[in-house]
């Protein structure tokens, strides 16, 4: 995916994008309070699902190169990917991944949180807050000039200064009319290297994070990624566009990217 050229969006087209992203953003909204011990992946899903069509979108994930469900949930060691399911209940205690991706009129927003089950251990918030940080520094990294490798930095240098690690197997991507484009957005690197940015692109920054080891392992279902230790994982993700002077996030109901 990283041979294509990468496309440069028009200020139409990002309206769009705007349009297909904040009704990401409502979607991840009206999942939260669900988020509760007792409730089922599957639950949160079909809520997902039925809450998209009732929207006139699609949800993308679903039948994506085979992906069984309309929504990614992926709890406590599932780094991402994870499949909703009937027979799986969030208890007090877990962290949850909701990834979201709307399909609006031919545009796709893209964007995930972690959320609590309950009450965290002091160790699952601090984890899930540096990744939500890790998030804010690699976007705050973007404008035109700045190079893919200052994003990867920026969120590298402050996850493992928190003593934690960045998954290295999934990457962030280019977004719009297709699901998963060029540029591939790592969230470890260096700064000056990598492509140079441009306004008009228009790519996702979605870091895990996790506890122990960065290294990871596919289960059978060939999609449930998980970490190799078994520890925690946290994961949060935007779709933003870079613009003349910075950057502007699209998976959000608010105008500003906190300072
Ligand atoms: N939304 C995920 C991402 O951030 C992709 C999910 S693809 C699926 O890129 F097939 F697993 F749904
Ligand atoms: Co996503
Ligand atoms: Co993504």
């Amino acid at each position: 995916m990283d041979q294509e050229p990468i496309i440069l969006m028009s200020s139409r087209e990002i309206e769009k994008m705007r349009q297909a992203g904040r009704m990401a953003a409502e979607l991840l909204d009206y999942l939260e309070p669900m988020v509760q011990p007792g409730v089922t992946t599957l639950e949160l899903n079909d809520a997902a699902e039925a809450w998209t069509q009732a929207r006139g979108a699609k949800s993308a994930p679903l039948g994506y190169h085979g992906f069984p469900k309309s929504i990614c949930t992926s709890v406590n060691e599932v780094v991402c990917h994870g499949i909703p399911n009937a027979k799986q209940t969030l208890k007090d205690g877990d962290i949850i991944n909701i990834d979201v991706t709307p399909l609006l009129d031919g545009y796709h927003g893209d964007t995930s949180r972690t959320f609590f089950v309950g009450q965290p251990s002091p160790l699952a918030r601090r984890l899930v807050e540096v990744t939500e940080e890790s998030m804010w520094r690699g976007i705050q990294a973007v404008k035109p000039g700045a190079r893919v490798g200052d994003i990867g930095a920026a969120i590298q240098e402050y996850a493992e200064a928190q003593g934690f690690s960045v998954v290295r197997d999934f990457v962030g991507h280019g977004v719009g009319r297709i699901f998963h484009a060029a540029p591939q957005i790592p969230h470890y690197g260096t700064r000056g290297k990598g492509k140079k940015l441009r306004a008009g692109m228009v790519f996702t920054i979605e870091p895990m994070i996790n506890e122990g080891t960065w290294e990871v392992e596919v289960l059978a279902d060939n999609w449930t990624a998980v970490t190799k230790d078994r520890k925690l994982s946290a994961q949060f993700e935007h779709t933003v566009v870079v613009t003349n002077d910075g950057v502007e996030v699209l998976t959000t109901l608010s105008e500003l990217v906190p300072a």
